[in-house]
């Protein structure tokens, strides 16, 4: 498992930078032929991450790059920075945002953050009926015994995340999820103290991950998938990132 996504890790986005390189190239070129300047559009500033995220922010069928789309601008802001600060690791990512500023971030962010392109059918199963009922209940009610709150005490009750800075965690894939559960473990990721899902993430067992990843992948988008109102719910443990 670990081995599977960090050759994912690896080599595709690496195959996906060499893309950005040879259109670079191609539009340098172009450029160089072109009376006008290029128009600075917030497509053209994000043109370098559409590879990998898609065009609107969706995500792509790899199942390591995460969907962007209508996220809480706040959440995305704070990755950027997060990358750019070293507190979360993937290096193609580290590298992009290494010399934009905090301004520059909060485009990028907001731009994404208000990007509505339809969500991927949810994933098939792969793991049993009873993992996937594991995984429900962990999600919808926590583990009581291991002090583990339900992810959608937080992430809110249709896992649309909650404004400013909770993430959803509908559209994406198994894989990704895991990982990131498993950055916070291990500790390569990191967000603002007081830290909840690294405390979240540290009470679960390498079962209890897969079958949260698992379950969570093969929901589909509510209706109307938007982060609930800032507030709306009172987080079980103190967030940095969702001062209350
Ligand atoms: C080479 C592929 C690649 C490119 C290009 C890329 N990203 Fe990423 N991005 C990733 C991957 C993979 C992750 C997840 C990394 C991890 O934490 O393990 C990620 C994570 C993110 C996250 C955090 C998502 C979340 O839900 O926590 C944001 C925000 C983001 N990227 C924005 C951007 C922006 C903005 C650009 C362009 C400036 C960009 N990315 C370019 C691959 C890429
Ligand atoms: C106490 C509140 C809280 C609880 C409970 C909680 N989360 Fe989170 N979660 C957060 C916050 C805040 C973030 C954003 C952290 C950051 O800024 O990086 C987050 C981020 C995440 C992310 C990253 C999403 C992405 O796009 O990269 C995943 C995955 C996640 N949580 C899964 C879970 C799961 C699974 C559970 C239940 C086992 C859970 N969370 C329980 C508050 C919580």
């Amino acid at each position: 498992m670990e081995l599977r996504v960090s050759s994912r890790r690896i080599f595709r986005p690496l195959l996906a930078l060499l893309l950005i390189g040879t259109a670079g190239v191609y539009s340098a070129a172009k450029a160089q032929t072109q009376p006008n300047p290029p128009v600075d559009t917030m497509e053209s500033r994000v043109q370098g991450c559409t590879a990998c995220h898609g065009t609107h922010g969706q995500g792509t069928d790899n199942d390591y790059f995460p969907r962007l789309a209508g996220k809480p601008a706040d959440y995305l802001y704070n990755q950027l920075v997060n990358f750019r600060e070293a507190r979360r690791k993937y290096p193609p990512m580290n590298y992009l945002v290494t010399y934009l500023s905090d301004d520059y971030l909060h485009q990028i962010a907001t731009y994404f953050s208000q990007q509505r392109p339809p969500y991927p059918p949810p994933a098939t199963p792969t793991v049993s009926p009873a993992t996937l009922a594991r995984g429900k209940d962990i999600v919808l009610n926590g583990i009581p015994g291991k002090n583990v709150p339900a992810c959608a005490a937080c992430h809110g009750s249709q896992l649309t995340g909650m404004q400013p800075a909770i993430p959803g965690l509908v559209g994406l894939h198994a894989d990704y999820i895991s990982a990131q559960l498993g950055a916070w473990r291990s500790g390569s990721r990191h967000a603002i103290e007081p830290d909840c899902m690294h405390a979240v993430a540290i009470r679960l067992t390498d079962d209890d991950v897969n079958a949260v990843a698992s379950w969570l992948s093969t929901q589909p988008a509510p209706q109307n998938p938007v982060p609930a109102p800032a507030s709306s719910l009172k987080t079980p443990l103190a967030c940095g990132s969702e001062p209350q």
